[in-house]
């Protein structure tokens, strides 16, 4: 049984629902899965598990959502080398191309300087996660990287 820790930011409760049911998909596999909220997570506690998830929505331009970018800066401070990790990201197709999504893009860049190692592609989610869910868009995602961390 993998120890899996999603640390999320969320300011409209979209990422949460993402987490969750990638957390319920998780959970079915076997692992135990913790969601830590970013605003109140210790970043050496929140490293301490076989996978890390971490997921925000991109807000501003193209940015961080808030308490998600104090924590990342924080996580700067802790060992990721090799470290299995996933990236989950939201945003909104209304803004512009240039900021789409930007969230996933940010810790993807991150992880890789910390040397982390990225299980796979981002989940990156540009729709109404309540209209997507259902579709089984999450659950897939979810099931490959429980596949790819054995
Ligand atoms: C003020 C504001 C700024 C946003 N800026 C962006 C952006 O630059 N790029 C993008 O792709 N989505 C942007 N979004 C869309 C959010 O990322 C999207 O609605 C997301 O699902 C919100 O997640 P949450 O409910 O977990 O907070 C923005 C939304 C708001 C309200």
């Amino acid at each position: 049984m993998a120890k899996i820790k999603v640390v999320y930011g969320s300011v409209g409760g979209n990422t949460e629902l993402v987490c969750e049911k990638a957390q319920e998909v998780l959970e079915k596999a076997g692992n135990s899965v913790e969601l830590l909220e970013a605003r109140l997570a210790d970043p050496v506690y929140a490293a301490d598990a076989d996978l890390l998830i971490l997921a925000c929505p991109t807000y501003g331009i193209g940015e961080l959502e808030h308490f998600f970018e104090i924590f990342l800066g924080k996580l700067a401070a802790v060992d990721l080398k090799g470290k299995k990790c996933a990236i989950i990201g939201l945003g909104d197709p209304k803004y512009d191309k240039d900021y789409h999504l930007e969230s996933a893009r940010i810790i993807m860049e991150f992880l890789q300087k910390k040397e982390a190692k990225i299980l796979h592609m981002p989940l990156r989610i540009s729709k109404n996660p309540m209209v997507l869910i259902p579709t089984g868009f999450v659950d897939r995602w979810a099931e490959k990287i429980n596949e790819l961390m054995k």
